[in-house]
């Protein structure tokens, strides 16, 4: 293709894919599938590679993922980000609407709903998102600009007519569906579940590779905008006209924002949220009420930390008092053990609780349980309830405390509690029923080994029926020990197992490994490692120091490798694996060749760049038939340099006569 066709499609994909992003996920109002999207994605991603002077920084192709960052660069917020002043009571509220009204008289008051997420500045230069930073110490805060493009709710290009230059500010957040989504992810992956949805969504946006950021589909409110030249003097308004640039901003028509002029006004609104709020797709912590005229705001002016102008109004954490009948012990498929508080129903923040997570048992002891004893239970950012504290005045004489077992509930083996972690293991791990079942269950699902027609039940009956004991066994089914199994074994449920556990053999080595159910092994580092390995063979032989040398696999991941492969068994259900035709090597037609413009040549990759990832980076000196190593020797031919790249490795290439180029460079000797 012609450079100056290439880059009017790279212009007009773009401009498309910025629409339908908008559709999608500020208007909820998709007008083309998922595999549409995907596919004009994927247009431009490839246009992009291949042409990558004409690839802006705010390209429809950053959502999933730009640049590496080390460190986040520390920025002054032009305009300092305040916080407001907390009421917890109505009082408190209509107090401040008098305070205000001595002050300046009458006035028009914005209402709208308090996020529970995490605040961020996003600044825009001539309809360009140019900066994204965190609140920080309110004077300066972490540039996370990568990270905040894969945010979809914000807008990477204005549409209409905004001023030259503004910030908009808001509240970056999970949607409850994307928080259990994420949680249902880990449970799978034999991880912890995050407890609260606003702390995951701080975490998430501190991590250094967009690419993760991306996965976790963080979602974005602006609640207010800064700047000199603002569209009307009028808070509400100004939302409205930042809603048309293609922000997400409160609907009106939800309810989300609405304008009064009295405190009945603002009574109703607290009335109606501290009720509807828990059918709201996203947590709220309360309601904000704001003076709407900006020129009133500016006269009522700020204290040290607050302005004068606006007021927090907090809910209630909702928390019920309810007995704890009983403690289980739930045993996972890692064999960690975790209590659960049994508890009589009680209807909570809108949904009846029966059980809460006890997590460890440091938490069983530092809370003191007895059996009966009444708890509070409470009901706040987390989705899963906790329990807070007891009610000591009603505890029964001669109640017995809940005491942690030193035995495995399901199969009786001593428990285990590694150094640093809180959790107690189960360490049978070949002859505890759950962790049995879990593994196979884990192995065989969608993102694993994706066997079609094995789901939860199945396992769990073929386990008991004696069928299987491992991953391994699967391969041994026949469609005769299945059509024995009785009712509801028809021959076509029977061949849609066996032809799946087929079918499973072709699933690349990535995911294999990923099966396996390695222990803090999850998806992301399966493929990590099954791309620098190659194979289970070479992978088996590492130690574990060459296994930390791994970009991102640190030492407690390498251990786990380490230990797993130390185990006679799993050595043996590996090769049985293999004997039967399961991938044990990455498929050297997965690595995609573009060209061979650096064949024979060996790059070492250090820094940070502004078009690729480190990944990237790497993946695309592969694509172009080159080779990357991780230290610098003789037969280096280039030491590719980013941004940050430390003195030690520049003076290694100088001393070995190393040439160093840089992205540019870089990009110079891939293209045409
Ligand atoms: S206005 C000068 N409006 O609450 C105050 N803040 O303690 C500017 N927040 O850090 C903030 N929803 O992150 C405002 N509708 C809303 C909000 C909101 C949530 C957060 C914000 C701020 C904190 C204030």
């Amino acid at each position: 293709m012609e450079a100056e066709a290439a880059r009017e499609r790279i212009k007009q994909l773009s401009a498309e894919l910025d629409e339908h992003d908008h559709r999608y996920y500020v208007l909820a109002a998709p007008t083309i599938s998922d595999f549409e999207f995907d596919k004009l994605l994927k247009e431009l991603e490839t246009l992009e590679k291949a042409w990558p002077r004409f690839a802006s920084p705010n390209s429809p192709t950053q959502r999933v993922g730009g640049a590496v960052s080390k460190d986040f660069p520390l920025v002054m917020h032009r305009y300092p980000m305040l916080s407001l002043s907390n009421s917890y009571n109505r009082e408190e509220v209509a107090e401040f609407v008098a305070r205000v009204e001595k002050e300046i008289g009458a006035t028009t008051y914005v209402t709208e709903l308090k996020y529970d997420g995490v605040a961020i500045s996003l600044t825009y230069e001539n309809g360009e998102l140019v900066r994204g930073v965190t609140r920080g110490d309110g004077e300066k805060g972490d540039d996370i600009t990568g990270n905040v493009r894969t945010v979809r709710s914000i807008p990477l290009k204005l549409r209409g007519d905004f001023p030259e230059r503004f910030e908009a500010r808001g509240e970056i957040l999970f949607m409850r569906e994307q928080f259990e989504r994420l949680n249902a992810e880990r449970a799978r992956n034999g991880e912890e579940p995050y407890a609260n949805p606003r702390n995951t969504a701080a975490g998430s946006l501190k991590q250094q590779d967009p690419r993760d950021v991306a996965k976790r589909r963080l979602d974005n409110f602006i609640y207010t905008l800064q700047g000199e030249e603002l569209p009307t003097r009028s808070h509400f308004e100004n939302m409205l006209a930042a809603r048309a640039w293609g922000f997400k901003t409160p609907d009106p028509a939800r309810r989300f924002i609405e304008r009064t002029t009295d405190v009945e006004g603002i009574m109703a609104f607290i009335a109606y949220w501290d009720k509807a709020r828990h059918e709201l797709e996203m947590d709220i912590d309360g309601v904000v009420v704001k003076v709407d005229d900006l020129r009133i705001q500016e006269e009522l002016g700020n204290t040290a930390k607050s302005p004068r102008w606006a007021i927090a109004f907090k809910f209630q954490a909702e928390q019920a008092v309810t007995r704890l009948n009983d403690v289980t012990y739930q045993v996972g498929r890692t064999g960690a053990v975790t209590p659960v508080a049994e508890l009589e129903p009680v209807l909570l923040a809108g949904t009846t609780v029966k059980r809460a997570s006890l997590h460890n048992a440091d938490q069983v002891a530092k809370l003191d349980l007895h059996f009966g004893d009444h708890v509070l239970v409470e009901k706040g950012g987390e989705i899963i309830p906790k329990i807070i504290g007891v009610d000591l005045t009603k505890r029964s004489m001669g109640a017995s405390p809940v005491v942690f077992p030193t035995v495995c509930p399901e199969c009786g083996t001593a428990l285990v509690r590694y150094e640093g972690e809180a959790q107690h293991y189960c360490p049978n791990e070949h002859a505890c029923p759950p962790q049995i079942t879990g593994r196979i269950e884990h192995f065989v699902g969608r993102k694993m080994m994706n066997i079609d027609g094995l789901g939860g039940e199945t396992v769990g009956l073929l386990v008991r029926e004696g069928l299987i004991a491992n991953v391994a066994d699967l391969y041994d089914l026949s469609r005769d020990q299945l059509l024995g199994l009785g009712k509801g074994w028809g021959e076509k449920s029977a061949d849609l197992v066996i032809n799946g556990i087929a079918a499973s053999r072709a699933t690349p080595f990535e995911q294999v490994l990923f099966a396996l159910g390695i222990r803090h092994v999850g998806e992301t580092v399966a493929k990590k490692l099954a791309r620098s390995v190659g194979s289970m063979d070479k992978l088996m032989g590492l130690g574990q120091a060459e296994l930390v040398a791994i970009d991102e696999v640190g030492a407690v991941i390498a251990q786990s490798v380490v230990d797993f492969f130390a185990v006679e068994g799993n050595r043996r259900i590996v090769e049985r694996l293999r004997q039967k035709g399961v991938q044990m090597e990455v498929d050297p037609s997965m690595v995609r060749k573009v060209g061979d413009k650096l064949k024979g040549l060996t790059f070492v990759v250090s820094g940070v760049f502004r078009n690729f990832s480190r990944d990237g980076i790497k993946e695309a000196i592969e694509q172009h038939g080159g080779k990357v190593s991780g230290s610098i020797s003789s037969r280096t031919a280039y030491l590719l340099a980013g941004s940050d790249m430390g003195p030690a490795k520049r003076a290694k290439a100088e001393a070995l006569n190393v040439k160093i180029v840089d992205e540019d460079d870089f990009m110079r000797m891939i293209e045409e």
